[in-house]
C-alpha cells in the first residue's frame, strides 16, 4: 500500500535498532533475488516446483476441495506469495511481515461477533471451522499499488459464517477489525494508520458467494505474513479490502469509515473496486503487473469478476463511488 506519509516515517522509528539493523543487511541480500523476479528470471520454474522446493512450511489443512470458482490461470509460487506482503502490523516494506510476523501467535485465535445480529457472541477459531467444508480458492488478487497475483487460498465462504450470526435486519454494514497488539505487531506503534486495521463490507457483498474467510495457502495452514489465522478474501476489490487476522466483526446498521478512508479519504474508497476506468490519484489503474512477469497487462473490471458481481453495483456511479 502507497501512502503519503509512509516516505516521512523512517524505518527506524517502527522497529528497534537491532532489529532495524539485521533488517538493513537482509534486505541487501534480497535485493538481487527481487531483481532477479522483476526481470522474470524465476518465471521459468514452475509454481509447483518453488512451492515444493520450499516445503515444508507448515501444517496440511485435511478434506480441502477444490472450487468451481476458481481461475485456471497458472499460480504464483509459494515463495512470492509469502515474501512480497502488505501488513503494516509488520513495518511498511514489502519484506517486512516475513521477517517480523513471527512475533504474532495464532493460536489460541478468537474472534468476537457484535452488532445487529441475534447471536453476538466470542468464537474460538476451532469452532468457526467445525464441520467448516474448506475450499480451494485459486483467486487472482490486484493490489492498489499495480501488481497482481494468482493465489491459491483455502477457506469458506464468508456467507456461511454470517448466517451463523444471524444478522437482523437491521444490519446493512459488516465491519472487521485486525489485532491491534505491539507486543506481537510493532508496526502499530507507528502512526502510518490509525490503529486497528478495520475494515467493512456492504451486507450483500458480504453474502456473495465469492467473498471468502481464508484459513490457508496452497493447501497449508495461512502463514502469519498472509494473515494468519483467519482473513478476508473479496478478489473483485483491492487487496487492501482483505482485512487480515481478523479479532472482532461487527453487524452495523450504517456505514463505517474503513481505516484507509480515515488515512488518505481521496486516494482509498470505501468500495475499492478493482476498476480501469478510474486511476488513483497518483498512477493509473488500467494496467497492472503480474508478479514476476516484467510486462504490463490490461487490469480487467472488477478484476476479472464483472461477470459474477456487477450487478452488485446496478445504478451506482462507480466513478464516484470508488
Ligand atoms: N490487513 C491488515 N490488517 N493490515 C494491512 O496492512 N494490507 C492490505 C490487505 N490486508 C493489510 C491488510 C493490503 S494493502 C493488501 S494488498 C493485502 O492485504 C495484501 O495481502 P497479501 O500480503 O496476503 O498479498
Amino acid at each position: 500500500m502507497l501512502i503519503k506519509r509512509a516516505a516521512d516515517i523512517p524505518s527506524s522509528e517502527i522497529t528497534d535498532k537491532k532489529v532495524y539493523l539485521d533488517r538493513r543487511a537482509f534486505m541487501r541480500g534480497a535485493a538481487g533475488t527481487a531483481a532477479a523476479a522483476a526481470v522474470g528470471l524465476l518465471g521459468s520454474r514452475t509454481a509447483e516446483a518453488q512451492r515444493i522446493q520450499a516445503a515444508p512450511h507448515g501444517r496440511l489443512l485435511q478434506n480441502v476441495k477444490p472450487s468451481p470458482l476458481s481461475t485456471t490461470e497458472a499460480k504464483n509460487s509459494w515463495q512470492q506469495i509469502t515474501t512480497y506482503n502488505n501488513f503494516l502490523e509488520f513495518g511498511p516494506d514489502k519484506d517486512s511481515p516475513a521477517q517480523y510476523a513471527g512475533m504474532l501467535k495464532p493460536a489460541p485465535w478468537s474472534v468476537a461477533v457484535e452488532g445487529e445480529c441475534n447471536k453476538p457472541a466470542v468464537w474460538n477459531l476451532e469452532d468457526i471451522l467445525k464441520g467448516q467444508t474448506l475450499e480451494e480458492r485459486v483467486y487472482r488478487h490486484r493490489c492498489v499499488e499495480a501488481w497482481s497475483m494468482v493465489i491459491p487460498w483455502v477457506g469458506f465462504p464468508l456467507a456461511d459464517f454470517i448466517r451463523k450470526c444471524e444478522p437482523t435486519s437491521n444490519a446493512k454494514f459488516i465491519e472487521f477489525t485486525t489485532l491491534n497488539d505491539p507486543r506481537q505487531m510493532p508496526g502499530v506503534r507507528s502512526t502510518v494508520l490509525r490503529w486497528p486495521y478495520l475494515d467493512a463490507l456492504r451486507m450483500d457483498e458480504a453474502m456473495h458467494p465469492l467473498a471468502i474467510l481464508a484459513v490457508g495457502l496452497y493447501g497449508e495452514v495461512l502463514p502469519n505474513q498472509n494473515g494468519a489465522p483467519v482473513r478476508l478474501v473479496v478478489p473483485w476489490k483491492y487487496g487492501y479490502k482483505s482485512i487480515k487476522s481478523i479479532v472482532k466483526i461487527r453487524f452495523l446498521a450504517t456505514q463505517p469509515l474503513t481505516v484507509w478512508e480515515v488515512a488518505v479519504p481521496d486516494e482509498y474508497g470505501f468500495y475499492a473496486n478493482v476498476n480501469p476506468a478510474v486511476d488513483h490519484p497518483r498512477w493509473s489503474q488500467a494496467t497492472e503487473r503480474r508478479l514476476p512477469e516484467f510486462f504490463m497487462r490490461k487490469t480487467l473490471p472488477f478484476n476479472g469478476y464483472a461477470d459474477q458481481v456487477a450487478s452488485l453495483y446496478t445504478g451506482m456511479d462507480l466513478k464516484k463511488n470508488f
